[in-house]
């Protein structure tokens, strides 16, 4: 399995930070934020990756990452998304690196200690549970008007389990890109497992309002042909693209690293 890191774009959220270097080589306590998203596909075995990057400050990150070996990969790739086209605009440009194989995706702002290994295993096995296809990962969080946000349809119901959201009792019909009023208290992460369709899924998306290929149009694509898995992420997640979300995600790490914090 090969990994994707998605770190183009421009970081206007967090100006006047990002008038000095790119968004996802911020630090997050004592590393810069890219090395967490990185260090996840490390820990699920993926050490193939290609890092889209962007923008005024895409030099910066052969400083940074070399050739990723301090970091445990075995071969990185560089591209360079021209323009602010969006998440799924950025992936389309990783179709060659994939040589017709499925892909792991993980955004460069997504920082997380959850292990996933295991589904990628899976994946690599014998595609989603629905055969091949896609698998997002779930978090519940208290902001999903942020976030991608997934509308659920319920299946195979027991009294039992009637409370729990899991992806047996739990269809996603349709994921909401920052919705007014969220359907679910689920933000969809910026870690998504693909098979090789995605590209011509990407192909056949139309831009949004906002000029961008969404992602999660991308996702409603496989949703749509019925081959949308989904599961929980185990641990903490959280992006780090806002001052808020900059500042807690540090505080976790440091905390997380050994740093006392009252
Ligand atoms: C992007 C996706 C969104 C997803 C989020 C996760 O949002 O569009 O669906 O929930 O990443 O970090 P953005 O960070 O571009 O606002």
């Amino acid at each position: 399995m090969k990994g994707v890191v998605l770190a183009g774009g421009l970081g206007t959220r967090l100006y006047p930070l990002t008038y000095a270097t790119s968004k996802h080589l911020l630090p997050i306590f004592d590393s810069p934020m890219v090395f967490y998203p990185i260090q996840t596909l490390v820990k699920a075995g993926i050490k193939d990756v290609i890092i889209v990057t962007g923008g005024p400050y895409a030099g910066d990150y052969i400083r940074v990452l070399g050739n990723g070996k301090k970091l445990g990969l075995k071969h990185l790739e560089y591209t360079y998304q021209e323009k602010e086209g969006g998440i799924a605009q950025a992936l389309s440009l990783c179709e060659d690196f994939a040589e017709g194989g499925p892909v792991t995706v993980i955004l460069g702002d997504n920082c997380t200690d959850a292990d996933i290994s295991k589904p990628v295993k899976k994946f690599k096995a014998k595609g989603s549970p629905s055969g091949k296809g896609a698998m997002v990962f779930l978090k519940e969080v208290t902001d999903p008007q942020r976030f991608g946000v997934p509308v659920f349809q319920t299946q195979n119901l027991k009294r039992k389990t009637q409370n729990k959201i899991t992806p047996e009792t739990h269809k996603i019909v349709k994921i909401e890109e920052k919705p007014k009023k969220p359907k679910s208290n689920f933000a969809v992460t910026g870690l998504y497992i693909y098979d090789n369709k995605v590209f011509d899924f990407i192909r056949k998306c139309k831009p949004s309002a906002r000029g961008e290929l969404e992602i999660t149009d991308v996702n409603n694509c496989y949703v749509k042909a019925g081959k949308l898995a989904w599961a929980t992420l185990e641990g903490f997640w959280s992006d780090a693209g806002t001052f808020d979300s900059l500042f807690k995600t540090a505080v976790y790490w440091a905390r997380k690293k050994g740093l006392r914090i009252y």
